[in-house]
């Protein structure tokens, strides 16, 4: 069996799923640019209320020859099968998937289709490319391994309890994944990461939806008692993790991927409001703190995430380089600065969202 990449070919053409999303789109970004990748990227995404392909016009115009985009469905097996064939697929990073645990309790259907029927489809076109094949790197969260309480952290080994539907169907993804590589030896690595933030972000999360809010002078919604814990990844040191993973990580293994940066969310809300107070005093002079509003706790809420990343530090020396504080401020200055990408965010299906969620 292949160990790691010493043993596998170099990848020539590498498809991305979910490539017009946050991670995907900084992950293409960071790739392309790299000197020990000169392959083909093929972008498959259908385009969901979370994928804009403005988050790469750039690239699509810089890198004619190795970016290319397809809009399909990975729930459709033929499509899938045919982008296999048409571009000699011999690698996949694995990205797309319904994403937000709010939209997993509103409408869990799409992410039971999407999460797990489509990464079922990825892996049977996979394995029908054969020995043509030589890594399939899936991209997973630390949800499924539940909450934690106070104190301990999540390990690879630990078990997997996840409370949402979204959580429940990455965890049923990375069974699969596991059992393909067990069952018929399909190359695989997968990382199972902590919260992301940064540029690009759909504001439906925490961090892009609080800046917006806080611009505009809305509520900024913080759900229950403001105290739950998540572990922070500037989303860059996410790509630089996953790429270092899929050129020598072991082949069959799961790396936990972590930002070494616990913080409750009601500090993550005040430092926001801080930040904005500071570069773009508020028109009427008053604080933005006095936006925080505590809202209905979500069902379910995990109370803690916190990652112990030591197998992928010990093992292939990684490491976040991005610090919380540093990172937030360079993320609410991306937002700041891009003005045309929040205005067309804005006028779709975002604003449904948020119109739905907290009325208009
Ligand atoms: P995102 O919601 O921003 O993007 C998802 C992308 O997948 C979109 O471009 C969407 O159009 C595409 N997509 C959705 N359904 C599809 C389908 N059926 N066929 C093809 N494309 C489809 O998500 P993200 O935050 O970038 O997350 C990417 C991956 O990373 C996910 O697998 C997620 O579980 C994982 N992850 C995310 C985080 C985080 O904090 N955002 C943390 C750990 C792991
Ligand atoms: P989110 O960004 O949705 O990521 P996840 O649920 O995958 O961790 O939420 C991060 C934390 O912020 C989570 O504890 C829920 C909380 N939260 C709020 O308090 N208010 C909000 O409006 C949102 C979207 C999240």
């Amino acid at each position: 069996m292949k160990k790691n990449i010493k043993d596998r070919v170099e990848i020539r053409n590498l498809l991305v799923t979910g490539g017009c999303g946050f991670i995907g789109s900084n992950f293409i970004r960071y790739l392309i640019k790299r000197d020990d990748f000169s392959g083909r990227i093929i972008n498959v995404d259908k385009l969901t209320y979370a994928g804009n392909p403005e988050n790469l016009a750039d690239i699509a115009s810089d890198y004619k020859a190795r970016y290319i985009f397809e809009k399909v469905d990975i729930c459709d097996i033929d499509k899938l099968e045919e982008v296999f064939k048409k571009y000699n697929i011999d690698a996949v990073c694995h990205f797309a998937a319904e994403s937000h645990v709010d939209r997993s309790i509103k409408t869990p259907g799409n992410f039971i289709q999407t999460n797990i029927i489509g990464t079922f489809n990825l892996l049977e076109a996979a394995k029908s490319r054969g020995e043509m094949f030589c890594l399939f790197h899936h991209v997973s969260t630390d949800e499924v391994y539940g909450s934690l309480g106070a104190k301990g952290l999540f390990y690879e080994d630990t078990p997997y309890r996840p409370n949402s539907p979204y959580s429940a169907s990455k965890a049923a993804s990375d069974h699969l994944v596991r059992a393909y590589y067990k069952t018929f030896g399909t190359p695989v690595t997968v990382s199972n990461c902590s919260n992301n933030y940064g540029p690009y972000q759909f504001p439906e999360k925490l961090i892009p939806l609080v800046i917006l809010n806080a611009l505009d002078g809305k509520p900024l919604p913080v759900y229950g008692d403001g105290k739950n814990v998540r572990d922070w990844l500037y989303v860059e040191d996410h790509c630089e993790a996953i790429w270092t993973i899929m050129m020598s990580g072991n082949i069959g293994q799961t790396y936990n991927v972590g930002g070494n940066a616990e913080m409750e969310n009601i500090l993550i809300v005040q430092m926001i409001c801080d930040i904005l107070d500071e570069i773009k005093p508020p028109a009427d002079g008053k604080p933005r703190r006095n936006l925080i509003t505590f809202v209905k706790d979500r069902p379910g809420h995990d109370r803690r995430y916190a990652i112990d990343f030591s197998k992928l530090k010990k093992e292939l020396g990684w490491s976040p380089k991005e610090s919380f504080k540093s990172g937030l401020r360079k993320t609410v200055n991306w937002y700041l600065n891009q003005s045309k990408w929040v205005a067309n965010i804005r006028t779709g299906a975002y604003q449904s969202w948020m119109e739905e969620q907290y009325g208009s």
